[in-house]
């Protein structure tokens, strides 16, 4: 996914701003950045390959900007494929989100009618496509420009955010399907992002932008329109709930450290606020007749390891799918099934996707999101936001936890035992407190000391511990780059084993549970072939090289036991030097399949 940036005012700051803004999304992609800027007759394009300079550059004064960071889907990473994209005649530029799926068609055709391009980025036809119905005339009409965005919108196949820049008419026009765009204002004049992060400090209130709609973006503010006939429409103004705490980083040296600090206090507010949508989630799943926990990444892993909560507490056969996986299995969704998309950004194709196939299909859709207003949000019949604040390391960590814990609250509801999934989640906040002590981050930096050198890692656990195997080494691999693989303790027999090698690094996750003796049985066949044993565990054991002491906490273990594993990560990417909130060729969502 990429990040979008816009702003008209009054007064002449737009590019600083601009620039400023688009620093708070490069957790959306990093690619490269770019602004474009209306002056007097033209626009000029500053855009360079790489992460935005640490100063900003210095920019002509202007009333009107944009500005993107990308995410490469077509074209490679160049200064020339980086956004924003210019028309033949310089008259317009634009910005994109997405993936313009008939793109290789629309460009022949822009091609063969005399059309040069000098990208090779699918979003560049777009600004070629305006300029394709753009009349001589039409420069000096602002409706004219938006009528001739609306009707080269409506020859794009896919999902997309767009946001052009008319210098001519003074004005920032967006358009979107599916794709998030977010319409700001405040005192300093209007703002158009793709995520209101961007927007804190700068807007007081913020109106989401429809498929169904256009926004024009002028001087005297927002001018909205329906997307399919033009007509004017009304903004829904909501206030913008987001506080600058929110997206600084209160002393923290990243944001990734941060995010896993604030997970006990995330729990909290949880406890406090959500059991009542805790039992309304639990009453649809009673009332459906099978369940589907869906997700991607660590979203993902946190619906594999609802499967085994719903089955241990509440003796519920909940299903869980790999969101992508999730439209190669729907046959078999009924109007009586229930879908439930977890999703922290709430932007994820892949779970969109399984979200509308559920739709298609009469499946009622449940979300637990952690960004109010996304996709996904407005998408469900039933959302249970995460409250875990906005996460801007690209490593999902705060929204992990708290999906865990709804989860683990709403099984205990069917099972009628609400009290004792309270009483388990107060646990799992002191068990965090204890791992996020100094001398526990202590011994995971001595660890992380000990195997950043290492090229391969394994991660183990059984039951409730092995999605917490699976979202462990994922942690571990997608910050430091060290090829970390979970496995089901039970599968090393079965090939895996084939891969330790004297010294490699296995971590074992071993809570005080059913499956201790079967995992400390695969530690041994681990450690008899030389593997370099890290036992997460509340007790140690013989079979341990390095131990990572960690509370018990019964069902709720997976919540505590996960802390030791993000704080290995952070330290092996510190250690070795690494962005721990952007690694690369990641991005917080991943918008494009
Ligand atoms: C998490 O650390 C990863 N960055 C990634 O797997 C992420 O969980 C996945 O892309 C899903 O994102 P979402 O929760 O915003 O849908």
């Amino acid at each position: 996914m990429c990040g979008i940036f816009g702003y008209v005012t009054v007064r002449d700051e737009c590019a600083r701003i601009v620039v400023d803004s688009l620093r708070k999304l490069e957790y959306r992609g990093y690619d490269s950045w770019g602004v474009g800027i209306g002056l007097n007759g033209h626009i000029r394009v500053v855009k360079r390959a790489g992460r935005i300079p640490p100063i900003s550059p210095d920019l002509p004064a202007s009333s009107i900007a944009f500005g993107h960071t990308r995410w490469a889907t077509h074209g490679g990473v160049t200064d020339a494929n980086a956004h924003p994209h210019l028309d033949c005649t310089g008259r317009l530029a634009v910005i994109h989100n997405g993936i313009i799926e008939n793109f290789r068609k629309l460009r022949a055709e822009l091609e063969s009618n005399g059309h040069r391009f000098a990208s090779d980025t699918d979003s560049e036809v777009f600004a070629h496509l305006v300029e394709q119905v753009l009349h001589a005339g039409d420069d000096a009409d602002p409706d004219a420009v938006v009528e001739a965005v609306r009707s080269a919108f409506a020859r794009v196949e896919g999902l997309n955010a767009f946001i052009l820049l008319h210098h001519c008419t003074q004005q920032l026009i967006a358009v979107k399907s599916i794709s998030p765009l977010v319409i700001g204002a405040g005192k300093g004049g209007t703002y158009v992002a793709s995520d209101a992060v961007a927007l804190v400090g700068l807007a007081d209130r913020v109106h989401y932008l429809g498929d169904d709609e256009v926004a024009a973006i002028r001087a005297d503010g927002l001018h909205l329109y329906d997307r399919a006939d033009g007509s004017e429409r009304v903004p829904r103004w909501e206030r913008l709930t987001l506080q600058p705490t929110d997206t600084s980083l209160e002393g923290f040296p990243h944001y990734l450290i941060k995010e896993i600090h604030e997970q006990p206090r995330v729990l909290e507010r949880i406890l406090r606020e959500h059991p009542p949508r805790a039992r309304e989630l639990a009453n649809l799943i009673t009332r459906s007749y099978g369940t589907f926990l869906v997700g991607c990444g660590t979203a993902g892993y946190a619906a594999l390891a609802g499967s085994y909560l719903f089955s241990r507490i509440a003796r519920r056969h909940v299903n869980s799918v790999v969101a992508s996986e999730f439209k190669y299995q729907e046959h078999f969704l009924t109007d009586r099934s229930l879908v439930i998309a977890l999703s922290q950004s709430g932007e994820t194709v892949d779970v969109i996707e399984a979200a509308l196939a559920a739709k298609r299909r009469g499946a009622r859709v449940a979300a637990l999101v952690n960004v109010t207003g996304s996709t996904l949000d407005r998408l469900a019949d039933f959302t249970i936001p995460l409250l875990a604040g906005p996460e801007l390391s690209v490593l999902s960590t705060k929204a992990y936890t708290a999906k865990l814990a709804l989860l683990l609250l709403t099984a205990h509801v069917i099972n009628g035992s609400e009290h004792v999934g309270l009483d388990l989640l107060w646990r799992a906040i002191d068990g965090m407190v204890r791992a996020l002590t100094p001398d526990s981050q202590d011994r995971v930096k001595a660890i992380a000391d000990r195997i950043a050198d290492h090229q391969h890692c394994f991660v183990i656990g059984r039951g409730l511990s092995y999605p917490t195997a699976l979202e462990a080494a994922l942690k571990i691999k997608e910050v430091s780059y060290l090829h970390a693989e979970g496995f089901a303790g039970g599968e090393l027999k079965h090939g895996v084993i084939a891969l330790v090698e004297p010294g490699v690094p296995c971590i074992v996750f071993s809570p005080l549970d059913e499956t201790r003796a079967d995992i400390l049985s695969g530690a041994m066949e681990l450690r008899s072939r030389g593997g370099w044993i890290i036992g997460v565990s509340p007790e140690h054991e013989a079979v341990f090289d390095a131990h990572l002491p960690v509370a018990e906490a019964g069902d709720a273990s997976p919540l505590v036991n996960v802390v030791p594993a993000q704080l290995l990560g952070y330290y092996l990417a510190v250690r070795k030097g690494l962005d721990p909130d952007k690694p690369r060729n990641l991005a917080k969502s991943v918008t494009v399949k």
